[in-house]
């Protein structure tokens, strides 16, 4: 049988304990942070680039599939193994090979939790600004390979922006080297950047050259509450008019700020109908304590705000991020179900997408928190709903539906952070429409002639029977 092949012969190079068979174990390579999850045949566990290309020519060779993992903290299925295959995971190399300070960059293997990076880096006085909610699980490889987001992107940009170097391992086993560590690189296609955000789906990411800055050591973090939800949205686009600009404007809205406070205990306003964090950093105390009062008297003075506070020190703004950071965690907790439709939009369109959904609520029987990054005008709008109640399935995937079609006709996209993975996979040539889709899988092809590296992502199966609904 040609899987009883291929594993005879990956045992000739890797060690017994790199190769996982027994179901139990098999079970923690089975999902991502979505509800979705599949077996793969076996989870391997690579040691360095060389035991990467030679099981990949392996699978190549027996046509295997293969679902590269990181931390399995995705949010749109890109680490489920959806057709069996084998689980290349990369928690055997996890080393941060560099800190260079005289040219600013880290040099990372793909399976360093991305906490460890902030860590190592913090103690010299340096950052990484890329550190999404799930910090202290996800990898830098998951990270690149999603392109992840995180609260501090309207300022310092999203994880591509600082990715300037990629060693990685074609389906065919080759090893490919692209960019290093300058700043300036225009030699030939741009496919760091293509790499960087293609869901694991060309190539297996098996080194990364990343940017890193000195740490702004002043942060001052203001929270808004506001009696209705379109004000904070209309608060957010006003604000970056203002000529200040801050590190991370956050929404929460009066869901996400009850669940998170009973989950969390901690005290935030319920009454309020929407929540607006927002952070200033910089490394001059005066500049940053100006814009900090600045930001506050437009959130003061703007209309809908009943409620405003600069956090005292520290030690309070990360109570703040924490609730922000944990709104997922809580709504997950409360045990319904949930569609996310993580979209963005151009910022001013926010008001306008946040009034479409609130509609949506009060014309229908579900529940939708709504909470995410608005000052990148992307939200994660969550629909909770019981899968088992078939009324209620309906009506959440006719909710979501709805949701993508106004953020297409307001120029948006339907994810702005959390990948198309499986979960989008179905509706995205509502958004990438004429030859767009086509030439994307072309460059698929072109990696990956065989069709092995992640299969049953991003492109949607011709088969109508493997069409499923996929709850996030
Ligand atoms: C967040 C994750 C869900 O923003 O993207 O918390
Ligand atoms: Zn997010």
């Amino acid at each position: 049988m040609a899987f009883e092949d291929f594993l005879h012969e990956i045992g000739q190079f890797l060690k017994k304990e790199q190769i996982i068979l027994d179901r139990d174990n098999l079970f923690h390579y089975s999902y991502d942070a979505t509800e979705r999850h599949s077996l793969p045949q076996a989870a391997v566990l690579p040691e360095n680039t060389e035991q990467v290309s030679r099981v990949l020519r392996c699978c190549s060779r027996h046509n295997v599939a293969i679902t590269p993992q990181g931390g399995r903290t995705g949010l749109s299925g890109g680490a489920v193994p959806v057709t069996g295959g084998i689980v290349l995971a990369f928690s055997r190399m996890n080393r941060i090979l560099e800190i260079d300070e005289a040219n600013m960059f880290a040099v990372v293997e793909p399976g360093v939790i991305s906490n460890d990076l902030q860590k190592a880096l913090n103690e010299r006085a340096l950052f990484f600004p890329p550190d999404p909610s799930s910090t202290v699980d996800s990898t830098l490889g998951g990270n690149v390979a999603e392109n992840a987001g995180y609260t501090r992107a309207v300022k310092y940009g999203v994880t591509r922006d600082y990715v300037r170097g990629i060693e990685a391992v074609l389906p065919s086993g080759d090893i490919i080297t692209l960019g290093g560590k300058t700043l300036k690189n225009v030699a030939g296609y741009d496919l760091i950047s293509l790499i960087t955000g293609s869901e694991g789906t060309l190539a297996v990411i098996t080194k990364i050259t990343l940017r890193i800055l000195t740490r702004p050591n002043v942060r001052r973090t203001i929270v808004t509450y506001l009696d209705d939800l379109v004000s904070a949205a209309n608060l957010i686009v006003a604000l970056f008019r203002s000529g200040v600009m801050p590190c991370a404007v956050e929404l929460m809205d009066t869901i996400a700020i009850n669940t998170v406070a009973d989950h969390l205990n901690i005290p935030l306003n319920r009454d309020a109908a929407g929540m607006v964090l927002i952070e200033m950093d910089g490394h001059n105390e005066d500049s940053v304590n100006n814009e900090a009062r600045e930001i506050y008297s437009l959130c003061r003075n703007s209309p809908g705000t009943f409620d405003v506070h600069l956090a005292v020190d520290d030690a309070e703004a990360d109570r703040f991020w924490l609730s922000r950071r944990e709104v997922l965690p809580s709504l997950k907790a409360l045990g319904k179900d949930h569609l996310e439709a993580d979209v963005a939009v151009p910022r001013y369109k926010l008001p306008f997408l946040v009034r479409f959904v609130r509609g949506l609520e009060h014309s229908g029987a579900l529940q939708i928190a709504t909470y995410g990054h608005a000052g990148d005008g992307n939200l994660h709008v969550t629909i909770l709903y019981r899968r088992r109640n078939f009324a209620e399935l309906d009506e959440a995937y006719r909710i979501l539906e709805k949701i993508y079609l106004e953020t297409i006709a307001m120029g948006g996209s339907l994810t702005g952070e959390h990948g198309v993975g499986l979960t989008v996979m179905d509706y995205l040539s509502m958004q990438l429409t004429g030859e767009t889709l086509p030439l994307m899988k072309r460059v698929k092809d072109a990696f990956d002639p065989k069709g092995l590296l992640n299969p049953g992502k991003i492109f949607k199966e011709p088969d109508p029977t493997k069409k499923e609904k996929v709850p996030v």
